[in-house]
């Protein structure tokens, strides 16, 4: 009976089983009523008590090892047949997976900032959350001071002296705190002000910060950077002017326009009838500013401008809704698949 086993244990596993049919007639032969353990269970009954023990496990693995053998064998025909019948072909190569594509407002930033490159600008960037020193009493905005109100802030609850940055600004005043001049930085980044989202205004938008502190800036320097950028940004074309403006940090202050145009309805409404298109502000760093972030102000001068990426980004593919850029809408982002 032992030798039986032993040799039945040794057929099993070398049986090949080709195909389903022959897969059902091992099965038959090994696990039928009439089959083949059937009849080593009715000889097991005879074997001598004593001896049972050890001849019953090896009955079992021998039963076992059939059961598998039939087991592995339907599941893996009976998936071939289930390929078949589907009709795919499942030896074809799958098909592309899709890339995203860039959103605008990362192609237009990337634009602008490697403008900004050419000119020798290194990039920093610098937290949303911020403390009222770096957005604004390092920028010389004394607390009580109405020209806070330019821009209305969303503050912490827990910690009145912690707010979501209103402007890039506040990396000006981290930058100047932490290297000596020469500086030549640009800045972009993620903005916060509470204002009612519409087509024209949102509660969040990019800004790109600039500046350049060293000895002997002028406002000349200022204004034929901005006019470089703005003929490297829009075309060889482009004009700009600047007008009188204010902020704290800043002094003499400007506000920078580029020429649109006036030709049609629509240019007209957009420029509000002048041709002209704000884009930025600046203005030359105030001494004040200088002093706060330990900077010698009788030895160095400085200029710096801060943009809206949205509203650049708007003017160069003529998006008339500023909330386009946050919805997220594949049917909207799709479309600049082609910009990188
Ligand atoms: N921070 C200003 C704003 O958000 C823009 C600005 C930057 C003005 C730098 C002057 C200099 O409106």
């Amino acid at each position: 009976m032992k030798e039986l086993l032993e040799s039945a244990l040794a057929e099993v596993s070398e049986v090949d089983l080709p195909n389903a049919q022959a897969t059902e007639a091992f099965r038959i032969d090994w696990l039928g009523r009439k089959g083949r353990i059937k009849d080593l269970m009715a000889a097991f009954k005879e074997v001598p008590g004593p001896d049972k023990r050890e001849i019953g496990p090896m009955l079992n693995a021998l039963k076992q090892a059939v059961e598998e053998k039939v087991k592995s064998a339907q599941d893996h025909f009976n998936r071939a047949e289930a390929v078949e019948q589907s009709g795919e072909d499942f030896t074809r190569p799958s098909g592309a997976i899709p890339v995203g594509t860039h959103h605008p407002l990362s192609v237009v930033r990337r634009e602008m900032v490697g403008i900004f490159q050419e000119m020798g600008f290194s990039v920093s960037e610098g937290p949303e959350i911020e403390d009222d020193w770096h957005v604004f009493s390092g920028l010389n905005f004394p607390p009580e001071h109405p020209a806070r109100d330019m821009q209305d802030t969303f503050f912490v609850q827990r910690d009145p002296d912690l707010l979501l940055r209103t402007h890039t600004s506040s990396v000006q005043v981290r930058e100047m705190e932490k290297r000596k001049p020469p500086m030549r930085i640009i800045m972009p980044g993620r903005v916060f002000r509470n204002e009612a989202i519409s087509a024209r205004a949102h509660c969040m938008f990019h800004q790109i910060e600039g500046l350049y502190i060293d000895e002997g800036v002028s406002f000349a320097d200022l204004k034929q950077t901005l006019l470089h950028f703005a003929q490297r940004f829009f075309g060889p074309d482009a004009r700009i002017r600047l007008r009188p403006s204010y902020f704290p940090f800043t002094e003499p202050s400007a506000e920078v326009d580029v020429y649109w145009g006036l030709k049609t309805e629509v240019d007209k409404r957009i420029t509000k009838g002048t041709g002209w298109l704000e884009i930025l502000g600046c203005g030359m760093v105030d001494p004040n500013v200088l002093e706060a972030s330990g900077i010698d102000s009788t030895k160095y001068s400085g200029f710096a401008f801060g943009m809206g990426i949205e509203r650049i980004t708007m003017l160069r593919y003529g998006i008339g809704d500023l909330r386009a850029f946050f919805e997220n809408d594949m049917r909207f982002l799709e479309q600049f698949s082609g910009e990188r």
